[in-house]
């Protein structure tokens, strides 16, 4: 713990201005304060402000504020004492140290750890540089194109064959077989209780947190050995669900830019180093977690998502685009042609090839979209209620409403459905809260309320809509025999039938006619702005359709009643088995058609 009267000394030797203006060098002077355009969001005109007096930063574009330590937080990605401790070395402040020990305790021991994998990488690194046996290794990352100098950017090594070289080198040095063993670079045999080097032979990637500590390693096979990776266990310092690949060596560009680029492995996001796309990172082994999002926000609003073309790359989309947009990141996905990652594009056809692809890049939801239309082509009602289910429930994720908006629009005129109602849906569709995260895994499908069933409106409240937006003689004439199956719909239409023939309907007049209940849910359909071209030609179809669902239901209801009829629960009755082979008759052909039917011949 750091005490308070620590804090607040380092606060005050602080020079705000200084500290920002080595992430934000063009800071200008205007009057008491000084202004900038944000670097926390893309902006033309500065909204970015420092005030000096007050030792406090102020966006008022995007709303982000605080004092020094808040800057150095969301700027360099530290936690808050961290930010402390950093600041604190600027102006040379020494902190005491803690005084809670079970704090210290497990600090030290981080530290120690720190130390120790610093000493393994430097181990690992030489080794590969110089010793006879790294020799094939050597070979291997040159025909796999890695230049020196990524082989040194990334500390990249090779873990001797003996499996005892790194133990006997770090005893040598002082390092205990426990802190070994606790730093993830020991193994013990079951039973035999036999210690070994948990990495040999294997090309080392050294894995680093964003503050330069090396925390982890992934060993690569040569060749075609397998397993082709085996990563470092979880360890106090690290956890590959909360560890980006290569976030670190990435951290100036991704400062300036505030895009980053996720990738699936260590030679990915080597190689785009390499050819000058910096502002990659690659997960470790595993799908985007929610912490790594959180990682990532402290340095980007733009992520693209650059996943194998494989199943497994696929579901890793799904996966990280929903959590991404869900912390209000704008998202993109880039799909390779098939069988090739990033490392192979570069390496094959150069850095242009690359940046292709990744200007082809589409936005998550339109990548979401084309993969339900794919999956459900054409455009039957059934279909595009299918393809509503599952890109609504991410749309309603976006957290930017003109954003959301505009992908409302997309889904409206891919599936020819009418907007507001896709809006109403999204609205209404997902149960209220934070919806669980097993949803996606099940194809996005999430239940519209049971009214809603079938299509996006009730055929009968469609043929509603219609006569409230087309109100004429012949619309009434058509609908004065209907025997409306859904009890608002007829209640509503006693109340507007003689202004519908009359051709007026003033909504105002009409609610106070209806119970509360209907009132309530005629209104949003009411305001509906649906176009319905040629209104009659459309009425006869819906009445058509109509017409076609009453016969099918009443289908439905003759089929049960023959199966008693068989069973011998109730008397056979000859009128109704004539009413069913003419009604079947007369659907004949039509999907609505039910079970086979009970008669053969
Ligand atoms: P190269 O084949 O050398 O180009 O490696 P790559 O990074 O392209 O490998 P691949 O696309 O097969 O795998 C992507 C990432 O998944 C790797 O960087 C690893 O983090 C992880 N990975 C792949 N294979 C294994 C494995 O066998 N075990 C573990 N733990 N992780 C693996
Ligand atoms: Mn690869």
């Amino acid at each position: 713990m750091i005490s308070e009267e620590t804090i607040a000394r380092v606060r005050e030797s602080v020079n705000l201005v200084e500290v920002v203006r080595e992430t934000v060098p063009n800071l200008k002077k205007s009057g008491r304060n000084y202004v900038a355009r944000c670097p926390f969001h893309q902006e033309r005109t500065p909204s970015f402000s420092v005030n000096t007096e007050m030792g406090v930063f102020k966006c008022f574009g995007c709303g982000v504020g605080g004092d020094a330590f808040k800057f150095v937080m969301l700027t360099e990605g530290l936690t808050y004492p961290e930010a402390i401790r950093k600041l604190a070395t600027r102006v040379g402040i020494t902190i005491e140290e803690a005084r809670s020990e079970a704090v210290s305790a497990a600090e030290k021991e981080r530290q120690v750890l720190y130390g120790l994998l610093e000493d393994a990488a430097r181990f690992y690194h030489r080794h590969l540089l110089e010793s006879a046996e790294a020799r094939p290794a050597r070979e291997y990352l040159e025909k796999r194109g890695l230049s020196q100098e990524s082989l040194v950017k990334f500390q990249i090594g090779f873990a001797p064959s003996s499996g005892q070289a790194l133990r006997e080198a770090a005893g040598r040095k002082g390092w205990s077989i426990e802190t070994l063993e606790k730093a993830g670079l020991l193994r013990r045999k079951e039973g035999t209780g036999h210690v070994f080097d948990h990495f040999w032979s294997r090309i080392m990637f050294p894995i680093w947190d964003t503050q330069g500590r090396i925390i982890a390693f992934g060993g690569r096979a040569m060749g075609e050995a397998l397993p082709k990776y085996i990563n470092s266990p979880e360890t106090p310092v690290y956890s590959k669900s909360r560890h980006l690949y290569g976030l670190f060596q990435g951290l100036p560009s991704l400062r300036k830019q505030r895009h980053v680029v996720i990738l699936e492995g260590y030679m990915d996001v080597a190689m785009c180093h390499q050819y000058g796309f910096e502002t990659t990172a690659a997960t470790l082994g595993t799908a985007l977690t929610e912490e790594h999002v959180r990682l990532l926000r402290r340095y980007a609003e733009n992520v693209t998502l650059l996943f194998d073309p494989d199943t497994a790359g696929a579901n890793a989309t799904l996966r990280g685009g929903e959590l991404l947009i869900e912390e209000g990141f704008q998202v993109r996905v880039v799909t390779l042609p098939d069988g090739q990652d990033a490392d192979e594009v570069l390496v094959r056809e150069g850095r242009e090839a690359l940046e292709g692809h990744i200007a082809q890049s589409v936005s998550f939801i339109d990548y979401c979209m084309a993969g339900a239309l794919r999956r459900h082509p054409g455009l039957a009602p059934e279909t595009k209620l299918a393809v509503a289910k599952e890109v609504l429930p991410l749309i309603r994720k976006i957290k930017d409403p003109l954003l959301q908006d505009e992908h409302l629009t997309r889904l409206a005129e891919a599936i020819k459905a009418d907007k507001a109602i896709l809006g109403q849906q999204m609205v209404k569709g997902v149960p209220s809260g934070r919806p669980g995260r097993q949803e996606l895994s099940k194809a996005t499908v999430v239940p519209f309320p049971p009214e809603r069933r079938g299509v996006l409106l009730s055929l009968e409240e469609e043929i509603l809509l219609l006569a409230l937006l087309y109100p004429s003689e012949a619309v009434a004439e058509n609908l004065e025999t209907l025997a409306w199956r859904d009890a608002r719909c007829a209640e509503v239409w006693k109340a507007i039938a003689g202004p519908v023939s009359d051709g007026a309907v003033r909504l105002g007049d009409v609610l106070p006619k209806l119970s509360e209940s209907t009132q309530a849910w005629l209104t949003p359909l009411a305001l509906q702005q649906r176009s319905y071209g040629a209104p009659l030609d459309r009425l006869y179809e819906f009445l058509e359709s109509w017409r076609r669902q009453q016969a099918s239901n009443e289908l439905r209801d003759l089929q049960s009643e023959i199966d008693s009829m068989i069973e011998g629960r109730i008397p056979m009755d000859s009128r109704k088995i004539q009413n069913y082979n003419e009604l079947s008759r007369r659907l004949k052909g039509s999907k609505i058609l039910p079970r086979e039917a009970p008669f053969h011949g």
